[in-house]
């Protein structure tokens, strides 16, 4: 089976799908809301290459699928809202944004570098038997190039990502055509994030009043925008040729040849102090490194972060977006 290839979700092609994503690689699969382009959610590399599928210019958190409410508390804090709005509404059509546990194995670039996760069970069987014969968490926007439309039969994701659907299992149209209702309990105050089949009425006869932020005149448009972003405590000083005394460096490629500030070699810097992106400069490495790493520099003790700078080519676009709010997020939370 080759990637971009429309299969029937029989059971074998579940299985062989299910393996895929255990190597690494991409499915686009059915849920009941939209068709999802899935990677192994605790794989950073492969988490990567859904960005890179999508053509994403920016780092969004991905919503995280699993086979059942057990496993997602593996993953994420439930507390008393999450387990009256899951016991009614699971499996099905609710996302959850929840604060990620402790040893929580989820790769940092699909929560984007937040302390919160996105969870949902989906209620389509092709899905559940996936999540199921996996046995993990897998992390799936929708299954489109970004900025299209979401794809709601298989022609459209082949049509859409061609042959970087991965494989693509097909169910025929899903029943509900609009994305998972997004619901924030991860601080006292619920906040709805995004509208979908499961409706505000219905979650606050659960829970009480929630707040919405997508139809406030004065909230900003696209649901990226409304997100909290990640940002570390240590200042960043992007565009580094060098390293200055009391920095951490967060390489890009070869540093062979870079110096520190008044005498000795970058290459020498302590381990903690020093992170590479990506040695051989592959973006999508990069990628898959960033949010890990940024967090580990943080906890370095060092007075900023030096940032080699990083080419504006493939993935390497939404690396450098990710990195100026980083820097800035930096600056101005002091
Ligand atoms: O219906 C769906 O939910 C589909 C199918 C495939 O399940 N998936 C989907 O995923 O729409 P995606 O990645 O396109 O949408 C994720 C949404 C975004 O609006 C994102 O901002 C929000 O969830 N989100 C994810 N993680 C978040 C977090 N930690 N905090 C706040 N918002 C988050
Ligand atoms: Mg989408």
């Amino acid at each position: 089976m080759t990637s971009g290839q429309i299969v029937p979700a029989t059971p074998e092609n579940i299985a062989a799908a299910a393996r895929r994503l255990a190597e690494g690689g991409l499915v686009s699969f059915p849920t009941e809301t939209v068709y999802g382009l899935g990677a192994d959610a605790t794989n950073d590399k492969a988490v990567a290459s859904i960005f890179a599928a999508k053509g994403r210019p920016e780092f969004n958190p991905l919503i995280v699928h699993v086979a059942d409410r057990a496993l997602a508390r593996k993953f994420a804090k439930f507390d008393e809202r999450a387990e009256i709005l899951t016991s009614s509404f699971w499996p099905g059509p609710l996302t959850l944004v929840l604060p990620r546990t402790e040893m929580c194995p989820v790769s940092k670039l699909a929560s984007a570098g937040l302390p919160t996760l996105a969870v949902r069970v989906p209620s389509h069987p092709m899905a559940l038997a996936l999540l199921k014969d996996f046995g993990g968490p897998v992390a799936a926007p929708s299954a489109n190039r970004s900025g299209s439309i979401s794809p709601t039969a298989p022609m459209h994701v082949q049509t859409s990502l061609g042959i970087d659907a991965g494989l693509i299992l097909a169910a025929g149209r899903c029943t509900i055509g609009l994305e998972s209702t997004v619901l924030d309990l991860s601080e006292e105050k619920a906040v709805l994030l995004r509208p979908g089949a499961v409706t505000q009425e219905e979650i606050e006869d659960m829970i009480g009043p929630v707040d919405v932020v997508f139809d406030n005149p004065d909230a900003p448009k696209s649901p990226g925008q409304l997100l909290k972003h990640y940002a570390p405590n240590t200042p960043l000083r992007l565009g580094a040729v060098d390293v200055r005394p009391g920095e951490a460096l967060l390489a890009f490629g070869s540093i062979k040849f870079m110096g520190i500030v008044g005498g000795g070699a970058a290459k020498d810097l302590p381990a903690e102090r020093l992170r590479n992106l990506s040695e051989t400069g592959d973006p999508v490495e990069a990628a898959a490194n960033l949010f890990a790493m940024l967090h580990d520099l943080d906890k370095s003790g060092a007075e900023s972060i030096a940032v080699m700078s990083i080419p504006l080519t493939g993935l390497g676009v939404a690396v450098n977006d990710r990195l100026k709010r980083a820097a800035e997020g930096s600056r101005s939370d002091g």
